[in-house]
């Protein structure tokens, strides 16, 4: 079943009914002011960081679901109504939400009046625009009223959350004209503010949410609007809010529209004030005066959608499937770029106050956006390496305000540091900006303590054979990618982080995924240090990793696939002669990406037992038989009941693996079919059993060992974007950067003929044709002359390369 369709031809997702089986939200903003909005206008903005400059309330976790947004209200005579349908629930006549390239309409209509709300963040400004169009669709004329509504955040959300003691008494706010604004704590330490304005003059206004609402009352039955009647209220202490109230007269078949701006100001600290106690409105009024009128907005609303044409210009295809179309130019992209942003703070799952941003999460998410900002990219990956220790290890996890590591969680998630050499080799294949690698980059942040980031990533790289166990395996430490896998922590007790908890610090545990990490990323290192002329380093590296696909195909093989680790007491998990957990997903997939097995045929053998063990109707799940009791030796993947999460739940981040792994061995059919089975456009008529949006991907969809097989959970921010994204442009579609051209080598199923493909990067556009026939093989021509192999060297910047592949 369906709740929407896509317009593709706009870039939106049209959201049919405002009853979706979940709040289907999204982004606004992509520079440093966001918001999160749902298809029935609920969600929240933050200036940077979602937990300390939050500007709105939003309650997580409530009831009912989705409490908090930018309501509007319109009393048409006897009949109050929100055109967003919550939160009074009124049934609308028409409803309708577009969900855009950063930017969302909701247009509905009622007993006559129709009411279009446009909401976006202009590009360059801190604040959300408001644009509501109100239209008398009937034959007479009438006079409605119009409530906006905005709930203050008190800044810091989880202390708003939860220091009411303190917080019910320093609510403050201004009010001048038509403009609100909401200036506690602005008296101390705080040099912002926040305001809520309307481009027309006011009946009235509202600031203090009890006499907004009445004191027993939701924003379902606001006595304000539903009586008619503004109080003027002026907030002191207890709960700000911004509520305008407008009368709006209108001929039949007249609109009226008014331009609201809910913004964000920072002043220098001498500037704070106009008058004692009065806050400097300077910069306000100059946000106010740049979207007054329509015309600014739609100005606005243009350099939005040129902004994006440009982001989603750099690789594009027509391929005659319209959901791949759809994925790949549009959707899956502007993912990549939310992940990139957002890292995992806030979605409607992540309450935006709890992790910073992830080592090896950003390191991954960095694979989906390097092609759109790689200068964006660039500074990030500065940021992250600057967490780095100096003996390679790294901080899992940094703070985005201050850059620094987070201390509560520590180092020790030894697949970390390979990450990095993922990340930056991405970005020199994308940009050529080998020079990069002379930077120099701290450890620890210590200005004091720096050296290149070739060196960092030679750390990195030497984290691994400098932390091996007794197989000579990789030693997994915390965990690696899967967080829940804590073969050295034996917890017992409730209260405790399995992350942090290492209480059985051991040199035994090990781990093949960080064995198939280290090929995979190993290989990108030593094509790095060849291009640098860096040989003798390059083939001592090179030894190592021959010697670690060596010790993989004895030690980590299991007979028919990649054993996962060795335990705390050096037994096998993901064994066969293990009775739960016997087979897990992430070596076969990552040992193949890495080359491990290909010539010897285990990896086809891998692969044929994820299609027989794990593959399910919906997706791969991560791994079987699902565990059914807790396991103290395993850590936290055994808390989880069968079927969800890291414990045989459709893990999506791992899928896209199985994928280009299968794409390694050539198998057209069945990377496509592993593909398509968990890409959100292709699962939009089953959106009753998904559940979340059908344009994005969700982490984690329920396995069959689950109650609610196929249901999703924790959609938007997950590495499953990026690694999707890498899966089927650089591997299905086969379109790669590489150092030193671009490489072209399509694995695509029989019934995708001919797909056109633009790439443009190092300011070349290349122009390619691929003619599909499934023959495996791949015979290559650039402007007419044969092309020696798949990869098509770069020409100088400004040109444009047409390539024919037949395949
Ligand atoms: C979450 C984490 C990611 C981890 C994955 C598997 O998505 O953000 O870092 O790899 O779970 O546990
Ligand atoms: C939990 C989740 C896992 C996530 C981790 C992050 O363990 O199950 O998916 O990666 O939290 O800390």
């Amino acid at each position: 079943m369906r709740f929407g369709h896509f317009d593709d031809e706009k870039r939106e997702y049209v959201i049919e009914t405002p009853k979706t089986p979940y709040p289907w939200i999204n982004y606004l903003g992509s520079e440093s002011f966001f918001g999160l909005v749902s298809n029935t206008a609920g969600g929240y903005c933050f200036y940077r960081d979602a937990r300390y400059r939050r500007l709105t309330r939003y309650r997580y976790n409530n009831v009912p679901v989705d409490e908090g947004g930018r309501y509007f209200y319109i009393k048409d005579g006897d009949d109050t109504w929100t055109p967003s349908w919550r939160p009074m629930k009124k049934e609308l006549e028409r409803y309708e939400c577009r969900h855009g390239m950063g930017y969302t309409k909701i247009s509905s209509a009622r007993g006559g009046v129709g009411v279009e709300t446009l909401m976006f963040v202009p590009v360059g400004h801190n604040c959300e625009v408001h644009q509501v169009t109100v239209t008398n669709e009937g034959q007479a004329a009438k006079t409605v009223k119009l409530f906006s509504f905005v709930e203050f955040c008190l800044w810091n959300a989880l202390d708003d959350m939860t220091n009411f003691q303190q917080n019910f008494n320093t609510g403050e706010v201004e009010i001048e004209g038509s403009t609100i604004y909401h200036v506690t704590e602005y008296r101390e330490r705080r040099d912002h503010y926040a305001f809520y304005h309307v481009n027309a003059p006011l009946a009235g206004f509202d600031t203090d949410r009890h006499s907004f609402l009445g004191l027993y009352n939701g924003f379902g039955e606001a006595q304000v609007p539903l009586s008619g009647e503004p109080r003027n209220s002026r907030a002191s202490g207890w709960h700000p809010i911004a509520s305008h109230c407008l009368d709006v007269a209108l001929a039949p078949g007249e609109s009226k529209t008014f331009v609201f701006v809910l913004g964000y100001v920072e002043n220098p600290r001498e500037e704070k004030f106009s008058a004692p106690g009065v806050a400097n409105k300077t910069r306000a009024k100059a946000l106010i005066d740049a979207f007054s009128t329509p015309a600014q907005v739609e100005e606005a609303l243009g350099k939005l959608r040129a902004t994006w044409d440009a982001l989603l210009g750099k690789l594009t295809i027509k391929s005659g499937d319209e959901k791949l179309d759809r994925m790949v130019n549009i959707w899956n992209q502007y993912q990549c770029m939310v992940t990139f942003n957002m890292s995992r703070s806030a979605s409607y799952f992540e309450s935006g106050i709890g992790r910073g941003m992830g080592f090896r999460d950003s390191n991954q998410d960095l694979l989906g956006f390097v092609h759109m900002v790689p200068e964006r990219a660039r500074e990030r990956i500065i940021d992250i390496a600057s967490t780095q220790f100096e003996d390679g290890s790294a901080y899992h996890q940094y703070q985005p305000l201050t850059k620094r590591g987070n201390n509560d969680i520590g180092s020790g998630f030894n697949d970390d540091p390979l990450w990095l050499i993922l990340g930056v080799g991405a970005y020199i294949r994308e940009t050529g900006d080998i020079g990069i690698l002379d930077e120099q980059v701290p450890f620890d942040n210590d200005p004091n303590n720096t050296a290149t980031l070739l060196e960092h990533l030679k750390r990195s790289f030497d984290h691994v054979p400098n932390n091996l166990g007794p197989n000579g395996l990789p030693l997994i430490g915390r965990a690696d990618w899967n967080d829940c896998l804590n073969l050295n922590c034996f917890s017992e007790t409730p209260d405790e982080s399995f992350q942090t908890t290492g209480n059985k610090v051991g040199r035994t545990a090990e781990s093949t995924f960080i064995a198939g990490l280290f090929l995979l990323a190993g290989k990108e290192y030593v094509a790095l240090l060849e291009k640098l002329g860096r040989n003798g380093e390059a083939e001592q590296a090179s030894g190592l990793l021959t010697k670690m696909a060596a010790v993989m195909e004895d030690k980590g093989w299991d007979g028919e696939w990649f054993l996962r680790a060795y335990d705390f007491f050096g037994e096998p998990i993901g064994s066969n002669r293990c009775e739960e957990g016997k087979i897990f997903i992430e070596p076969q997939g990552m040992c193949v990406m890495g080359g491990i097995g290909v010539e010897s045929g285990k990896a086809k053998l891998a692969l044929d037992s994820v299609k027989k063990h794990l593959d399910s109707k919906y997706g791969i799940v991560l791994l079987q038989p699902a565990y059914t009791t807790y396991h103290v030796k395993l850590g936290e993947i055994s808390s989880y009941p069968p079927g969800y999460k890291e414990n045989a739940g459709i893990f999506c981040h791992n899928n896209p693996w199985v994928v280009i792994a299968e794409t390694e061995l050539g198998r057209a059919d069945r990377a496509w079919e592993y593909y398509t089975k968990i890409a959100p456009a292709y699962l939009e008529d089953i959106s009753d059993v998904h559940r979340m949006e059908p344009y994005v991907y969700a982490q984690m969809i329920a396995g069959k060992d689950a109650v609610n097989h196929g249901e999703a959970k924790n959609s938007w921010l997950t590495g499953t974007a990026a690694y999707n994204y890498v899966a089927v442009t650089q591997h299905i579609l086969g379109i790669r950067a590489e150092l030193d051209g671009l490489r072209v080598k399509p694995c695509l199923p029989k019934h995708i003929g001919e797909v056109s493909v633009k790439r443009v990067l190092r300011g070349v556009t290349f122009d390619i044709t691929i003619k599909n026939r499934g023959t495996g093989s791949h015979k290559l021509t650039a402007d007419g002359q044969p092309v020696d192999g798949v990869v098509v060297p770069y020409p100088a910047t400004g040109k444009t390369v047409r390539v024919v592949c037949e395949c």
